[in-house]
C-alpha cells in the first residue's frame, strides 16, 4: 500500500494552495506538519475526492484519484472541521454511518460499532446525542466513523486540536495501532504528535513540500543553527528584533534564551542540540511564511 502524487497542484482563482508536489509515502503514520494556510487541508480534501486537482495527479494503493468511487472505498477523512447528525445518539450515527459504507449484516455491524466504541472509548457514551458529546468525545466519534469501513488511507486533519494530553495520547495510540498495512496522514500542528507516531514527516509550506523525511532526519536540518544564551535586558531586546526565538525563560533579571541563527549571535553563546521543531522552523523561516 502507498500513495504517490504527482505534480499535484490546486488553484482556487489565481491563489495557488498547492503547488505541483510529488512524493510517495508508505505504510505508517504520515505527519502532514506546516503553518496556517499552507495547503494541508487542501491536499486531504483532493486526497479525499473532495476536491479536484487543477493539474497533476495522484494514486492511492495503485487507483488513480479520479477514479472517486474506487477512491472513496479506500480512503476513510475526518475533517478539520467535523460535525454530523447532532441529534442522533453515538450508536444510531455509527449504524448508520456502516449502512452507508455497505455494511449490511444486522450482526456484524453491532460487531463492528462496539469495537470501534472501544477503541476510541466513547462506550460509556453509546445513548449520548452527538450534540451533546465535548469537543475531545466528538473528535473521537469523528475516527471511528473514519475507520469504519477499514480504509487503506486514513486522513485525519488535525485531529489532536483541542484534546487534553490524556486524549491526545490515547489518540496517537489508536492511529499507531490502526496504520499496520494501511497510511494515516494525520496533520497537525503539535510536534508531540509527530515525534511520539510518525514513522516521517512531510512539511507544507506555501503549496510546496520542502523536506520529506524522518523525525531526527527533520531536526536536523538545524544542526549548528540552534543557540542557547543568557542574556540581559538589552542583549534581550537586541537579540528579539535581529533574531528567531524558539524559546525564551526568565531568570531573575536575565533570560535563558534558545534561538536560530546561522553563526554565533553574540559572545558567549553556545551551539545546541536541535530538536525536531527547530528543524521545522529553520524551513518555515526559510520560505518566509511563518505567522
Ligand atoms: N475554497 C477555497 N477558496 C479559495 N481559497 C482557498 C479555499 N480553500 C483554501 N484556500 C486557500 O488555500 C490556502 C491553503 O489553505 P488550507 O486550508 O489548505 O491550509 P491549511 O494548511 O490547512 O491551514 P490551517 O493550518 O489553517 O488549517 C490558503 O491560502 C487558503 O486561503
Ligand atoms: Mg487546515
Amino acid at each position: 500500500m502507498e500513495v504517490t502524487l504527482q505534480q499535484l497542484t490546486k488553484q482556487f482563482g489565481s491563489k495557488t494552495a498547492l503547488n505541483g508536489v510529488t512524493l510517495k509515502w508508505e505504510e505508517g503514520v504520515q505527519g502532514l506538519l506546516g503553518p496556517n494556510g499552507a495547503g494541508k487541508t487542501t491536499l486531504m480534501r483532493l486526497l479525499a475526492t473532495l476536491l479536484s486537482p487543477t493539474s497533476g495527479s495522484a494514486t492511492i494503493d495503485g487507483v488513480p484519484l479520479k477514479e472517486k468511487h474506487a477512491i472513496r472505498e479506500l480512503i476513510g477523512y475526518l475533517p478539520q472541521e467535523f460535525s454530523f447528525y447532532p441529534g442522533m445518539t453515538v450508536v444510531e450515527a455509527l449504524d448508520y454511518l456502516a449502512i452507508l459504507s455497505g455494511l449490511d449484516a444486522a450482526a456484524r455491524r453491532k460487531k463492528k460499532i462496539n469495537e470501534l466504541l472501544e477503541a476510541v472509548n466513547l462506550e460509556n457514551h453509546r445513548k449520548t446525542k452527538v450534540k451533546a458529546l465535548s469537543g475531545g468525545m466528538k473528535r473521537r466519534l469523528g475516527i471511528a466513523q473514519a475507520m469504519i469501513h477499514e480504509p487503506k488511507l486514513l486522513i485525519v486533519d488535525e485531529p489532536t486540536a483541542g484534546l487534553d494530553p490524556e486524549e491526545r495520547l490515547r489518540f496517537r495510540q489508536l492511529l499507531a495501532g490502526f496504520s499496520a498495512n494501511r497510511v494515516v496522514l494525520l496533520s497537525t500542528h503539535v510536534a508531540e504528535d509527530i515525534e511520539s507516531s510518525c514513522r516521517e514527516v512531510t512539511v507544507l509550506t506555501k503549496g510546496s513540500v520542502p523536506f520529506q523525511g524522518s523525525v531526527a532526519q527533520l531536526a536536523e536540518q538545524a544542526r549548528g543553527k540552534v543557540w542557547a544564551a543568557e542574556m540581559d535586558s538589552s542583549e534581550w531586546h537586541m537579540a528579539n528584533q535581529s533574531f528567531n526565538i524558539v524559546s525564551a525563560v526568565a531568570k531573575g533579571s536575565r533570560m535563558s534564551v534558545r534561538l536560530l541563527s546561522d553563526s554565533p549571535p553574540l559572545p558567549g553563546a553556545e551551539a545546541a542540540e536541535p530538536t525536531m521543531e527547530d528543524g521545522y522552523l529553520c524551513l518555515v523561516k526559510a520560505g518566509g511564511s511563518l505567522q
